[in-house]
């Protein structure tokens, strides 16, 4: 007997796959335990909020999952690292309104310190449970470029060796995929325990996003 949480998301997708759909059905997803713990599931969007039709984006950008802040305004990259990423995406003339942003697994997993929710990092079992979501929003939006914005959606689209320390800012090819580049996370940028480190960080972060830029041009 299997039970959901071995089959993962897949049974808990529609038929119907467009992005407002999805949306919805994404809040019944019971594919592993996280939801149990969440405020609610958080799916990718335009920076407009437009789900609806085939939004125009041009990259789609996977983070982790979502923050603390993310979590209770059910849109992604809406806290400090969303912040930092839209800046640095100025900084190097992206066109934010062509950036469709997601994160590789939709609910917050956390764990309480006080009164503090403190982001908890997900597992690959978790990550796995929630890639048919991924797969679906790849399918719906087919953007020219996947930026993978950390470890954990890199694990999750290029494999469990992947390494960001040595393979940053190169396109990756994957089958039946688009381009995909690998960079850092905002949210490992803003963890930095020095000033020296943050601002390597932030150097290698821009540069990998002018990669981006180039290719897209
Ligand atoms: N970190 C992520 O990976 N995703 C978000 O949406 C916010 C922070
Ligand atoms: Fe479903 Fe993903 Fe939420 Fe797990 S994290 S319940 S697989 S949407």
């Amino acid at each position: 007997m299997s039970s959901n949480k071995e089959q993962g998301a897949a049974s808990f997708l529609p038929t119907d796959r467009t992005l407002l759909v999805l949306q919805e059905a994404v809040q019944h997803c019971r594919g592993c335990d996280l939801y149990e713990h969440a405020t609610q599931a958080v799916f990718g969007e335009l920076e407009t909020g437009a789900r609806a039709g085939r939004p125009k984006a041009a990259i789609m950008m996977v983070g982790e999952q979502p923050g603390d802040q993310e979590d209770k305004e059910g849109r992604p990259f809406v806290g400090p690292a969303g912040r930092l990423l839209d800046k640095c995406l100025e900084e190097v003339d992206i066109d934010r309104r062509k950036v469709y942003v997601t994160n590789a697994v939709k609910h917050f997993r956390w764990e309480s310190r006080g009164k503090l929710r403190i982001h908890k990092k997900p597992s690959m079992k978790e990550v796995h449970a929630c890639r048919p979501w991924l797969d679906a929003e790849l399918e719906a939006v087919r953007p020219e470029l996947i930026v993978c914005l950390g470890a954990t959606a890199a694990q999750s689209l290029l494999g469990a060796k992947f390494k960001i320390t040595q393979s940053h800012g190169e396109v990756e090819k994957a089958e039946g995929r688009p381009p995909i580049i690998a960079t850092l996370h905002p949210s490992a940028i803003l963890r930095a325990r020095t000033v020296e480190d943050r601002e390597r960080d932030i150097g290698i972060f821009l540069q990998d996003l002018r990669k981006v830029r180039d290719f897209l041009n």
